[in-house]
């Protein structure tokens, strides 16, 4: 399977590149994660019910000899979307070629890359929402009828010619769903969500990796990243390798939980997975908007981040953990979110949680 990396484009959140446990990917991460990446669809762990689904799927369009239908993955950064769209090629035993939304700037583009797939190839469309809308609407009839509509000349008299394109895939990924264009949507006859993982997913998928990059680990050592890896495999493969890192220097031979837990204190990522980003972000609803509710432009500004790092990098996160719920007026802070940076929680937060000190009052009186 040749994967083809067209210019993934560097984008504005320089600062995600400073935190050892973004989503993320980073070069070394793709570089490493080639490696890594499960290649068929039984060594894929976690995502039961996508993984379920796409199997029928695929088989069922090997068994009518036709390329699967176009499909959309979407779910936070770093949950294997991109792993996959390579396992699904793999399956189909056809190429993928893999680019992003922001790297095809003009129609041109996308027409190149669509008249270079061959019958049944996969095309992998990271970011997908945010294609520019010239470009999208080149994509519309090569969805639909696997036809490119180009138009020569300009003015009254412009006229438009087809060109037959082969069957393709187009699998598309995005952090947001709620961001595509409603015609490119419906496009998609099938859409998966991927949902964060659980340690135990993440500590098995650990201990895999270990073995592929030859690093003795135990249980143990797996389950301590794995509970650090808020939820996300490119996190955990990362930490695996900084965790050995400091193993080797501790003269240890074997990532094991003292290992672990040595290197994640060092790392300043506490016992739940967050880092001074997310603590910082807690901190600042805590002592500077009593708790919330407050909007997440103020807050990013107040935090001086962008506003996408938090909604699709921190919250996620933390709204799994339970620590951040998301109201219509805003961001608030969870009463666990208070015990966890050891303050008091209020009687009662902006979202009307009492606390348990409280409830257990009123139940006892
Ligand atoms: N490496 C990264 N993601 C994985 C997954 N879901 N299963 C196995 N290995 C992985």
């Amino acid at each position: 399977m040749a994967i083809e990396r067209m210019n993934f484009e560097q984008d504005s959140r320089e600062d995600e590149r400073e935190r050892l446990i973004s989503p993320e990917m980073e070069v070394e991460d793709f570089e490493g994660e080639v490696s890594l990446r499960p290649r068929v669809l039984e060594d894929y762990i976690g995502q039961e019910k996508a993984k379920e689904n796409l199997k029928i799927y695929l088989d069922a369009a090997k068994m009518r000899g036709e390329p699967l239908d176009h499909l959309l993955l979407y779910g936070p950064p770093g949950l294997g979307k991109t792993t996959l769209a390579g396992i699904v090629a793999h399956e189909m035993g056809v190429q993928i070629r893999v680019t992003s939304g922001p790297a095809i700037e003009k129609p041109g583009d996308l027409a190149a890359l669509l008249t270079n797939l061959q019958e049944g190839d996969v095309l992998f469309i990271d970011e997908i929402h945010r294609l520019s809308r010239q470009v999208e609407e080149v994509l519309y009839p090569a969805l639909e009828d696997y036809a490119l509509d180009i138009m020569i000349g300009k003015g009254p008299s412009a006229q438009s010619i087809r060109i037959n394109l082969p069957r393709f895939t187009l699998i598309g990924a995005t952090t947001r769903a709620g961001q595509l264009t409603s015609p490119l949507r419906d496009r998609f006859g099938v859409m998966l969500k991927l949902e964060l993982y659980s340690p135990q997913e993440l500590a098995l998928i650990v201990r895999r990796s270990a073995g592929i990059l030859d690093v003795a680990c135990d249980d143990g050592g797996a389950l301590e990243i794995a509970k650090c890896s808020r939820g996300t495999p490119r996190v955990a493969n990362r930490l695996l390798k900084r965790v050995r890192d400091f193993a080797m220097v501790m003269g240890k031979d074997l990532v094991d939980d003292e290992a672990a837990l040595y290197a994640l204190k060092k790392m300043e990522i506490d016992t739940s997975g967050l880092d001074n980003l997310d603590r910082t972000l807690l901190r600042a609803v805590i002592e500077m908007y009593g708790g919330g509710p407050v909007g997440l432009e103020t807050l990013a500004a107040a935090l001086g981040e962008e506003a996408v790092t938090l909604e699709d990098v921190c919250e996620p996160y933390l709204m799994q953990m339970g620590f951040l719920t998301r109201t219509p007026r805003g961001r608030c802070v969870t009463h666990l979110a208070y015990r966890h940076l050891g303050l008091n929680p209020p009687q009662q937060t902006a979202d009307g949680q009492q606390s348990f000190e409280d409830l257990l009052g009123k139940q006892e009186g």
